[in-house]
């Protein structure tokens, strides 16, 4: 047990967690800890087990190794109270479509044993909380995913838990849908809610996380905050946009010049040249003066911070050979 100071501090502590399915691990030791009233983003590809910790966090699956508490409590010897602190909201929504939005925050209400009185109250600050005011009265049949989905998380609220889980809150939303979304997990932040939430998009890591850890293959990758992460890739780029392919020699050569003689990576298509630099303005400067004295017509040229999907490729993609090699090891002693 972690001291009692750690368990109010992290609204989720999870050492060694794992799940086996047959032959396949789903998840393979699994560490993490969530600050109290932040929100954790669990990044991955499909498959990396993200659901599976989710449900062992959730007490919906028993984990086979390993160990979690959920706002103060273990996930295996108390699912009982560990339950009463948590909502989830899953990939697929469970409000009923025939009802309006507020029908089904009074009907979700009832059947968490408020009282008439208290269910009819909780839905409106719902529905105010969440935007959903002016479709209050609509079946949520003619809904669109955003909204539904907001309705959704609504629903996983009514009794204000300490810790929600979102499991991919916003595969299949459009771009709009997304945002409104992100804005309705940011109100719930405000509220002084923990979240861990889930997600292969990068962007939405990126722009909703205080903390970031990337899982792979059941296992985490790294962690950090999402500047933390950018960081740790290396810093800045230099990027040359061009109007012309026939710049593309001298540009080539400038920008290899400012990146140590590493040959930058260029994009034909978009005539795009990038390579990363240690001295950013230095590295500007003197591709500028170089591409002006060429006379190369140049649409755009700056310095830009790593996106985290150049991270996320860093650090799952194209894997480091030693951890190909361990792999085989693992193969060949088994
Ligand atoms: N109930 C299950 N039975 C068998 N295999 C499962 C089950 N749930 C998950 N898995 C496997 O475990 C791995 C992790 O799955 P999951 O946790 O759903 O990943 P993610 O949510 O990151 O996409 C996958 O390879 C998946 O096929
Ligand atoms: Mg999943």
């Amino acid at each position: 047990m972690p001291p009692v100071s750690e368990t109010s501090e992290y609204s989720v502590i999870a050492e060694g967690l794992r799940k086996r399915y047959g032959d396949k691990t789903a998840v393979d030791g699994l560490d993490l800890r969530v600050r109290r009233g932040t929100v954790c983003g669990l990044l991955g590809p499909n498959g990396a087990g993200k659901t599976t910790s989710v449900r062992m966090l959730s007490t919906l699956v028993r984990p086979d190794g390993g160990r979690a508490e959920v706002g103060g409590h273990d996930v295996v010897r108390r699912p009982d109270l560990v339950r009463r602190r948590i909502g989830l909201t899953g990939q697929h929504p469970a409000v009923d479509e025939i009802l309006t939005a507020r029908q089904n925050l009074r009907m979700f209400g009832r059947l968490f044993h408020l009282s008439h009185r208290e269910a009819r109250a909780r839905a409106e600050e719902l529905l105010a909380q969440f935007s959903l005011g002016e479709a209050a009265d609509k079946q949520v049949r003619g809904f669109s995913g955003g909204m539904r989905r907001r309705l959704d998380l609504a629903a996983s609220m009514i009794l204000a838990p300490e810790v929600l889980f979102l499991d991919e809150p916003t595969t299949g939303l459009d771009p709009r849908g997304r945002r409104e979304v992100w804005d309705a997990v940011r109100r719930l932040t405000a509220t002084g809610t923990t979240v861990l939430l889930t997600t292969h998009y990068l962007d939405e890591a990126d722009k909703l996380s205080d903390w970031i850890c990337v899982v792979d293959r059941g296992r985490k990758v790294t962690e950090d905050t999402p500047a933390g992460l950018k960081r740790a890739v290396g810093g800045d780029r230099i990027e040359v946009v061009l109007a012309d392919p026939a710049d593309l020699p001298v540009t080539t050569t400038a920008v290899a010049r400012v990146a140590g003689g590493r040959p930058p990576e260029t994009d034909e298509a978009e005539l795009r040249v990038h390579a990363p630099v240690t001295d950013g303005v230095a590295a500007l400067t003197e591709v500028a003066r170089t591409l002006q004295e060429a006379g190369a017509a140049v649409l755009d040229i700056g310095l830009r911070r790593p996106t985290l999907d150049e991270v996320f490729l860093r650090l799952t993609g194209d894997r480091p050979d030693e951890e190909t090699d361990q792999e085989k090891q693992k193969e060949n002693a088994a």
